[in-house]
């Protein structure tokens, strides 16, 4: 029987966008993901977030959920324009008060708040002045988070700046796949650099403004890149430099690595890095968040043979992986889920070894890990998602493994609670545990919710 820590912090997560709904209610501002999801052509079948989940009207029924399914933590996210309409100026009381109440409702289940500051909604007035590129962003992000800091900074347990800058940057300005739907390489690479100083800075806000005892945190979704044969191994650098050590070196070492500047010299000359920035990045963290679903395989590209861009992330007209021209990225031996993202847990194993090899002495917590499924609603009613209950089985076995081997693992949270916006999916990929019916907003619990319950409620996996 596989047995997890006694104080392992079980949990699932969501994203404000993604659940929310209530888009133009109680003077919330627009997002860049209302602006994208409002572009025709953009989103599988027009989806769009206006209603999402209703969760914004259902937050007590979705509260009970998570009390009836035990979990200690809720990860959430914040949207930034329904506190702040513009991203700029004085906070808008009744967005506020949603996660107030959001908060106490939580605490009042028992419920460990984990909060998200930035999960891709930025305020489109921002992104009207230049977005992520321009460094005005990050210094209005860190003010933003004192403000949350100073409202909620007493209940909140753990707050996390960013959650996954590897899509803001690359998806969002250099594939254009994401909001803002732009595709200018030096911009994603200003933007990276704009996140990462964000992140530091809004650390450092909230560590004036939060109870001492919260922990500071930033989720990344770290790749964990394998090369097809070892003549791939500069293959795998690239990659690496630009989908993990862009991030974890300044935040946690304080300097960019200098492969990554040198690999993308005929991009940018990095000039928007100003002395002092790197340092400001870097601020302490209790835990670092990880984020996984598969894993990442590349090949030196011969130049020759059609070049595999495989990497899971949609295929735009541009690509997300700057200066890797002469990456191919390889489509990886099934299972699948319906994202067409591989199963394989033994790249989370490795992934936390790494971290903990890496950066020894800092906690790791799974932020998010899940499977979408075409789910079946069976004539009496019962969704029986046992391939999501194997995926989720297989990867919490993985985490012991890597616990086994030392790494410090703190906790787990499913992606997701509930079926949702899946960004330019729209509603076509369900990663929910309880189901949500498009129609009804009715919710309903599948197998793997019954099977994620028995698992916190007894710190064991079912065999
Ligand atoms: C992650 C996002 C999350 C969700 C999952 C499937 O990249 O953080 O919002 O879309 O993927």
């Amino acid at each position: 029987m596989i047995t997890f820590p006694e104080n392992f912090l079980w949990g699932t997560a969501t994203a404000a966008y993604q659940v929310e709904g209530a888009w133009n209610e109680d003077g919330r501002g627009p997002s860049i993901w209302d602006t994208f999801s409002h572009t025709p052509g953009l989103v599988t079948n027009g989806d769009t977030g206006d209603v999402a989940c209703d969760h914004y009207h259902r937050l007590e029924e979705d509260l009970d959920t998570l009390a009836a399914l035990g979990v200690r933590a809720y990860r959430f996210s914040v949207s930034w324009p329904r506190v702040q309409p513009g991203g700029s100026g004085p906070v808008n009381r009744p967005g506020l008060d949603f996660y107030s109440r959001l908060v106490d409702g939580l605490l009042a289940r028992d419920i460990a708040p984990v909060a998200t500051l930035y999960h891709w909604d930025l305020p489109q007035e921002l992104e009207d002045a230049g977005g992520w590129p321009n460094r005005d962003t990050a210094e209005r992000f860190a003010e933003y988070a004192r403000l949350m800091g100073d409202a909620l900074g007493d209940r909140v347990h753990t707050w996390i700046t960013l959650n996954e800058p590897w899509c803001s940057a690359y998806l969002g300005y250099a594939s254009g796949v994401h909001a803002p739907a732009r595709t200018e390489p030096a911009a994603a690479l200003a933007a990276l650099h704009h996140l990462n100083l964000g992140h530091g800075l809004a650390v450092q806000a909230l560590r004036t403004t939060a109870a001492s005892s919260a922990q500071m945190s930033v989720t990344l979704n770290l790749h964990h890149v394998r090369g097809v044969s070892e003549r791939d191994a500069d293959a795998v650098r690239r990659a690496d430099a630009l989908a993990n050590r862009a991030f974890l070196g300044p935040m946690l070492e304080g300097a960019y690595p200098r492969d990554l500047i040198a690999d993308t010299a005929s991009v940018t000359d990095w000039s928007f890095v100003r002395d002092g920035d790197e340092a400001a990045a870097c601020r302490s963290l209790d835990v670092l968040g990880v984020n996984y679903y598969n894993p990442t395989l590349v090949r030196q590209w011969d130049g020759s043979s059609r070049r595999e861009t495989a990497d899971g992330h949609q295929d735009g007209t541009a690509s997300p992986w700057i200066a890797c021209e002469d990456v191919e990225f390889v489509r990886q031996p099934g299972p699948y889920t319906e994202m067409g993202w591989n199963i394989d847990e033994s790249g989370l194993t490795e992934l936390l070894l790494r971290l903990h090899r890496d950066h020894p002495g800092l906690p790791l917590v799974i932020t998010e890990n899940g499977a979408a499924f075409a789910d079946v609603v069976d004539a009496d009613g019962r969704i029986r998602d046992e391939r999501r209950i194997d995926y989720l089985r297989r990867h919490l076995t993985a985490v012991t493994e890597a616990i086994a081997a030392g790494a410090d693992v703190r906790g787990y949270f499913v992606w997701s609670l509930m079926d949702n916006f899946e960004w330019a999916h729209g509603y076509a990929k369900r990663f929910g545990i309880v189901r949500v019916d498009r129609d009804t907003m009715r919710r309903t619990w599948k197998d793997s919710a019954h099977w994620y319950r028995e698992v916190v409620a007894t710190g064991k996996l079912p065999s």
